[in-house]
C-alpha cells in the first residue's frame, strides 16, 4: 500500500553533517579509485533536481502526494550532493557549482530536449506512472547499495558515518517509490508497459547525465566482484518480487555491459579491496 506523505515526512530532512570530520580527508585520503565513485555519485545526487523539472510536466502534478513527496525527495538529495561535494573539495576536487556548470554544459542538448519527451511520455502513455515509479524504486536500491559497498571499500570512519546517514535516506526514497509501483503494477497493462520500458531502456542512474564511462565504472568498479555483485542480488530479489517483473535480470545485466565498457576504453577494472561481509551486512536497511 502506498506510503503517505505524513508518514515518509516524519524523518528525513537535511542530512546532518555538522558532526562529520570532513577535515580528516586531508590527513587520511581517499583514494583515487573511491574519489572517482563519489564524483559520479555528487554529479547525480545533484541531477536529481532536473530530473524533478521532468516529473512535473506529467499528468501526476495534479496530485498533492505526488508533488510533496518530490519536493522533499529532491531536497534531501541536494543535500547528498552538497556532503559529496565537500568530500571532494577536501581532496581539492571540482565540486558543486563550477562541476555542475560544466556537467550541465556537456549534456546540454539532452537535458533541453529531456523535459518534452517526458511531457509526451506522461500524456501518451496512460500507465508510465508505474513505470517511472518502479524505475525510481531500483535507483534507489541501488544508490543505497552503492553506498554500502563504496563504505566498505573506502573503510574510512568519517566516510562510513557519512554514508550510512545518506543510505537511510536512500531506503526511504525506496521505500516510498516501491510502495506506490506495487501498488499501480496490481494491473496486468501497467506491468506490461513496465517491463517494457525496464527492458528496452533502462540503465543504471547516471547514463545520459554524466559521460557513459563514469557511469560504468562506478557500476563496474562498485558491484562486477564478488561482495558488490552479492549486494546486487539482493536487489534484484526486490525487483523480482514486484509484480509482474520477475526474471528481469537488470542490474547484472548492467554490470556486464559496463565492465566490458570499461575494459574496451581503459584496459581493465581495478580491483576493490576484498571484505568479508557478514549476513546483516548484505541486508542494508531498504524496505
Ligand atoms: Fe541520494
Ligand atoms: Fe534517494
Amino acid at each position: 500500500m502506498a506510503i503517505s506523505i505524513e508518514k515518509f515526512q516524519e524523518q528525513g530532512g537535511r542530512l546532518k553533517t555538522d558532526d562529520i570530520d570532513f577535515d580528516s580527508f586531508r590527513a587520511n585520503p581517499l583514494d583515487e579509485h573511491v574519489l572517482r565513485c563519489i564524483g559520479y555519485m555528487h554529479d547525480i545526487e545533484y541531477q536529481t533536481v532536473l530530473y524533478t523539472r521532468e516529473m512535473l510536466l506529467m499528468p501526476a502534478w495534479k496530485d498533492p502526494q505526488f508533488t510533496a513527496f518530490l519536493t522533499l525527495w529532491n531536497y534531501e538529495e541536494y543535500w547528498h550532493g552538497q556532503a559529496l561535494g565537500r568530500v571532494l573539495a577536501m581532496h581539492d576536487r571540482p565540486a558543486h557549482d563550477p562541476r555542475l556548470t560544466a556537467m550541465r554544459s556537456w549534456n546540454h542538448r539532452t537535458l533541453a530536449w529531456s523535459p518534452l519527451v517526458f511531457w509526451t511520455l506522461g500524456h501518451a502513455i496512460r500507465r508510465f506512472p508505474a513505470v517511472h515509479m518502479t524505475w525510481g524504486a531500483i535507483n534507489e536500491w541501488t544508490a543505497n547499495a552503492a553506498y554500502n559497498r563504496l563504505a566498505k571499500i573506502a573503510d574510512h570512519p568519517a566516510l562510513t558515518e557519512l554514508l550510512g546517514r545518506i543510505m537511510r535516506q536512500e531506503g526511504r526514497h525506496a521505500g516510498y517509490y516501491a510502495a506506490a509501483a506495487r501498488d499501480m503494477l496490481e494491473e496486468r497493462k501497467a506491468q506490461k508497459v513496465t517491463s517494457w520500458f525496464l527492458r528496452h531502456e533502462w540503465a543504471p542512474v547516471g547514463n545520459g547525465d554524466v559521460p557513459k564511462i563514469e557511469t560504468s565504472f562506478a557500476t563496474a568498479y562498485l558491484f562486477g566482484s564478488g561482495e558488490g555483485a552479492e549486494l546486487i542480488d539482493r536487489v534484484e530479489e526486490r525487483i523480482d518480487a514486484l509484480p509482474g517483473l520477475r526474471g528481469l535480470n537488470l542490474v547484472r545485466n548492467a554490470i556486464n555491459d559496463a565492465r566490458q565498457h570499461v575494459i574496451d576504453v581503459e584496459g581493465a577494472v581495478p580491483e576493490a579491496r576484498m571484505y568479508e561481509w557478514t549476513r546483516a551486512e548484505l541486508e542494508p536497511e531498504i524496505v
